[in-house]
């Protein structure tokens, strides 16, 4: 469907062909939308000024509306925006947590509000329901850094090595593996296999961070992820030259130097239960932006210092395309059934280990 401005003549005359007239929402901030999201704005108050909410609850009250409609359930990563996060999403979490949600989950639409290869899981482990994504552009640096293709030449290379591949990968890749992970069971995984030696791709950075917390030998890739490379341990040195006080915590695809000065290293919800376990008055999560304003909903105790590096990918997914996904059904994900089989079972050992 060409695309036309949400919210003009023009897309409300396509709404009403695909949905009663009373359902095609107004998408203006009226006393009635003020009311009925009252109670999400107290969940975003600390996050979102005042002034800004009237643009964001028109969206929330048609999103959430539509849901019950399309019988849909939203699943969103630790990534997303405040207002996706805290006001129209059902489930939230990191890459493990949504696959095993989407695993579970019991309506018949799932939006997956994330990047292109977390809709795909979804999508493998959900095969019979309809799975959309509000923009199909949200790619990932690590997932276009390897193909099936190249796990192949892989193969040949290490003779009867398992490979372990990080979820964030496409399908094609996925079903040339052993066994999927995420970097929340990565270990785990890793030592699951009962190998001397394990191929895991295509995180360079996670995959070194794993060795340094096993005996496995660990042959891995050069992929990196675009917004955890950017940063620097000088950076990390500077902040807490000027405040001694400050946590640092890390996600596993940064850069080796950049965890060795951190106080934690872990998943995004492996970061988000460190912060609520411990506390900390100040603390600098080296991750993707959006997760200090999540995270800061529900610590109000803890000072968050913030380099601001976002994932341009996440951030395509926003309230008006979502709203657009559950009206016009829309970005569909498929997955080439020639690989959806092997990529499937790949995930679900990596879920089954986990159970
Ligand atoms: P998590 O599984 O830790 O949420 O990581 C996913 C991701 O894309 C991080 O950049
Ligand atoms: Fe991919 Fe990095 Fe964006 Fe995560 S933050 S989706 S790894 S590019």
């Amino acid at each position: 469907m060409e695309s036309v401005q949400i919210g003009s003549e023009a897309w409300e005359a396509k709404a009403q062909a695909v949905l009663p007239s009373s359902l095609v929402p107004g998408l203006t901030y009226t006393p009635e939308v003020a009311r009925e999201t009252a109670h999400l704005y107290e969940r975003v108050a600390r996050v979102i000024p005042p002034v800004e909410w009237p643009q964001f609850a028109p969206y929330v009250k048609a999103i959430n509306d539509l849901k019950r409609v399309r019988n849909a359930v939203v699943l969103a990563h630790n990534y997303m925006t405040p207002e996706i996060y805290n006001c129209v999403a059902d489930v939230v979490g990191d890459s493990l947590q949504l696959a095993r949600e989407a695993a579970k989950a019991d309506a018949e639409v799932i939006v997956q509000c994330g990047v292109h290869f977390m809709a795909e899981t979804s999508k493998l482990l959900n095969p019979d329901k309809k799975v959309l994504i509000p923009d199909s552009r949200a790619g990932c640096s690590l997932a276009e850094s390897i193909t099936g293709a190249d796990v192949r030449a892989l193969r040949e290379a290490y003779p009867g090595v398992p490979v372990v591949t990080y979820v964030n990968t496409s399908a094609d890749v996925k079903a040339e593996s052993d066994i999927c992970c995420t970097s929340s069971n990565a270990v785990r995984v890793v030592e699951a296999l009962g190998a001397k030696r394990v191929i895991m791709i295509p995180d360079e950075f996670l995959a070194k961070w794993v060795q340094t917390q096993t005996d496995v030998e660990i042959i891995t890739w050069k992929g990196h992820c675009e917004v955890h490379e950017r940063f620097t341990a000088e950076e990390l040195r500077a902040y807490r030259e000027s405040d001694p006080g400050v946590k640092i915590i890390a996600h596993p695809e940064c850069p080796p130097e950049v965890i060795d000065e951190s106080d934690f290293t872990g998943s995004t919800s492996g970061m988000i239960k460190w912060v609520e376990d411990n506390q900390p008055s100040k603390v600098l999560l080296v991750t993707e932006c959006s997760m200090s304003d999540n995270v800061a909903v529900e610590a109000p105790n803890t000072q968050f210092v913030r380099p601001c590096n976002l994932c341009p990918h996440m951030k395509r997914i926003t309230l008006p395309k979502i709203l657009d996904s559950l009206i016009f059904m829309k970005e569909e994900v498929t997955v080439d059934p020639a690989v959806a089989g092997p990529a499937r079972a790949a995930v679900e050992r990596m879920i089954n280990l986990n159970h």
